[in-house]
């Protein structure tokens, strides 16, 4: 069996290519996982992933990511990491030097901080005005949002909201009506001796409510791995994969010995029936212990990209829409 990367449609050929240069000179999945998650949180036009991704609705891009080792079901998390450049990292380090799988909030950033993690502001320019504009369309209801004309102002949505002029959990709601930026990034590797490490890293749903944590550092649900059967991994409304703790049943499932694509549509189809929120969905990537690949996805025109080592560039498949 092959070694290989499989990752999310919208991942750069580039991002795969730093990743496929390591795992052709043998490197670990373990690395291999982390050097693709590492590009693609440097990709300034990826507005779902670390630097450049869209902000909470305070304007503070707070990172979720985790990394899952299927060799030993050994994994390490973080959420709501904030003014980090690499989650993905700081993620690998929870699991490889402390007792635990998740950090939050400002625990993990004092973890990185004691590693020497990367630190940097995580907005630029165009994250910035995506925010802005977002900001002043959802709030046309309450007047005094209008005082937010630009970034310098941004401060005075705290003073807003904490003299009661506009309601947070509405303007949240209301704001989360909006899919804007990119997805969630997704990572399998199998090595040369046949590992399998799944990763994903995110700077979560746009607009989302301060502290909010997704599927991606929730192992089970957003991620998970084990060598005996294989790997899923998640994209889409967190909230449904937290609930329903997709990706474990997937990889259980296979380990039941049911066909990838049994697993994925069978998995996902289970999901749908809490998902009624409205434009809610979810892209789940399956590897399984033979190494084939599959997408699944609830809603059309979803992609995957897959490479095998002894392939030149990365195939891209469309997922199976699950109905
Ligand atoms: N799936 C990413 C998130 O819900 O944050």
């Amino acid at each position: 069996m092959s070694a290989l990367i499989l990752v999310n449609g919208e991942v750069r050929d580039d991002c795969i290519a730093a990743g496929m240069q390591a795992l052709r000179k043998g490197a670990p999945a373990l690395d291999v996982a982390e050097i693709v998650a590492r590009a693609v949180e440097s990709d300034v036009k990826d507005h779902s992933v670390g630097f450049s991704g869209l902000p909470n609705i305070m304007g503070e891009v707070e990172l979720d990511a985790s990394i899952m080792d299927g060799a030993t079901l050994a994994t390490g998390a973080v959420s709501a990491l904030k003014g980090y450049l690499h989650p993905i990292s700081v993620a690998r380090q929870v699991m490889e030097r402390l007792p635990h799988v998740l950090l939050t909030d400002a625990g993990a950033a004092r973890f990185a901080a004691e590693i020497g993690a990367e630190a940097g502001d995580l907005l630029d320019d165009e994250s910035k005005a995506i925010y802005l504009k977002r900001l002043q369309a959802v709030g046309k209801e309450w007047a005094a949002l209008r005082e937010i004309r630009d970034w310098s102002e941004i401060a005075n949505l705290e003073s807003l909201i904490s003299s009661g002029k506009v309601p947070l959990i509405d303007l949240v709601t209301r704001a989360m009506r909006y899919h804007e930026g990119g997805d969630t990034m997704n990572v399998i590797v199998r090595d040369a001796s046949g590992h399998i490490v799944s990763a994903v890293t995110t700077s979560g749903v746009a607009w989302k409510y301060p502290g909010r944590v997704g599927d991606s550092p929730n192992i089970g649900a957003g991620n998970y791995a084990d060598d005996r059967y294989g790997a899923a991994v998640a994209t889409g409304m967190g909230e449904l994969t937290i609930r329903h703790a997709t990706c474990v049943r997937a990889v259980i499932a296979m380990g039941y010995d049911r066909r990838i694509g049994e697993a994925g549509h069978e998995t996902l189809r289970d999901m749908s029936r809490i998902a009624e929120a409205r434009g809610a969905w979810i892209r789940m990537l399956l590897l399984d212990r033979n190494g084939t690949v599959g997408g699944y996805c609830t809603h059309n025109g979803s992609t995957l990209k897959v490479q095998r080592i002894d392939e030149s560039a990365p195939q891209v498949i469309i997922c199976e829409h699950v109905i």
